[in-house]
């Protein structure tokens, strides 16, 4: 199949592309998702055999679980067989919006889906075109970030189709995602939060609504989620970090600082924000990969709080090499 009649698509889709895209999910093919966050690789999260292309064509491995996208809070109970109390509270805070809960699957979810884990990772975007096309439909969307595995997540329409557009009925117009990092991960063992992947809502924002501190699992010895892997969201383009503030110890070397107002084109902001770092990021990284054997890049991490956290994750392990 092939998306080329989609190709000049406006930054909304329109009736004709959701009316193919409930179609083609219906039939068990793969859609290009926009969502807030980054773009999603959909599938029916019902239908083992559609989730299966999934790992298919990210070349994903089958022991990295799924997330599954709702469109309304009542289908969460469609997808968790319980909520437990203080995962309602984020759910009510965040929702819709870039947070993943980790709660207890229900069986009707396929193993594939949830890498045969007795949990399942469920979040509501809110993109207006992924609420749209999630409340069209009776059944979940199994999604993860429409990259080879790996690879860099895409943050508009055109990197999907860069990268799989042969494995897509067709990928949704969204625009620009607006956050620009995944979701947060949360997961709750013996009724406590716990950070599994630093995202689109900060720490300081979880721990504002716990009225606790809540403790991160971000490691990479043992991952609970391969965004945890050391080396992931990586470029073929070498990059090296310094620490915000600092200056690049390598004269003359490609620096790409946090954000420098008269070098717009060499920041990571646009403005000074880590809101803007993180919308720009993963679009920076892909453009540095269109040289991919360039000298190696040096690139100023964020400031470490609220989603300068997210950056600062992604670029380490972005600059990670295996
Ligand atoms: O923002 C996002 O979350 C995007 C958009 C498309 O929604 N999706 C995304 O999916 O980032 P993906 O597959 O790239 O990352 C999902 C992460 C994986 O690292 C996976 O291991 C973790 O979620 N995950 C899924 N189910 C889990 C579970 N039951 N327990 C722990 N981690 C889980
Ligand atoms: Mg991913």
């Amino acid at each position: 199949m092939t998306s080329a009649s989609y190709l000049c698509g406006s930054m909304h889709s329109d009736h004709a592309e959701l009316t193919a895209a409930i179609a083609a999910l219906r039939d068990g093919h793969l859609v290009g998702l926009p969502t807030e966050t980054v773009y999603g690789l959909a599938a029916n999260a019902l239908n083992a055999v559609a989730v299966a292309r999934i790992f298919e064509a990210k070349k994903r491995p089958h022991f990295d679980p799924l997330i599954v996208h709702i469109g309304k809070r009542s289908d969460v109970d469609l997808v968790a067989r319980e909520v437990p109390p203080v995962a309602e509270v984020f759910m009510n805070a965040f929702w819709p919006g870039p947070l993943t809960l980790v709660l207890p699957k229900q069986p009707a979810i396929p193993d594939l889906v949830t890498s045969g884990l007795d949990s399942v990772a469920i979040r509501m975007p809110q993109h207006p075109v992924a609420l749209e096309l999630l409340q069209a439909l009776d059944f979940p969307l199994a999604a993860p970030s429409a990259n080879p595995f790996g690879y860099v997540s895409p943050t508009t329409r055109q990197h999907v189709l860069d990268q799989l557009a042969n494995e897509v009925a067709l990928v949704l117009e969204g625009g620009s995602c607006s956050v620009g990092v995944e979701s947060t991960i949360l997961s709750f063992s013996e009724g406590q939060p716990m950070v599994l992947r630093l995202g689109g809502i900060s720490l300081e924002a979880l721990e504002a609504v716990h009225g606790r501190p809540i403790p991160t699992q971000l490691s990479s010895s043992q991952p609970h989620a391969p965004g945890q892997l050391a080396s992931h969201y990586a470029p073929a383009r070498a990059i090296r970090l310094v620490a915000h503030g600092e200056e690049c110890p390598a004269p003359g070397a490609p620096f790409l600082r946090f954000y420098q107002k008269e070098q717009p084109e060499w920041s990571l902001s646009a403005d000074g924000t880590t809101g803007s770092a993180a919308t720009r990021l993963f679009g920076v990284l892909r453009r540095l990969d269109e040289e991919p054997d360039g000298p190696e890049v040096w690139i100023e991490k964020a400031p470490e709080a609220g989603l300068g956290r997210a950056i600062n994750d992604r670029l380490v392990r972005a600059a990670h090499r295996v």
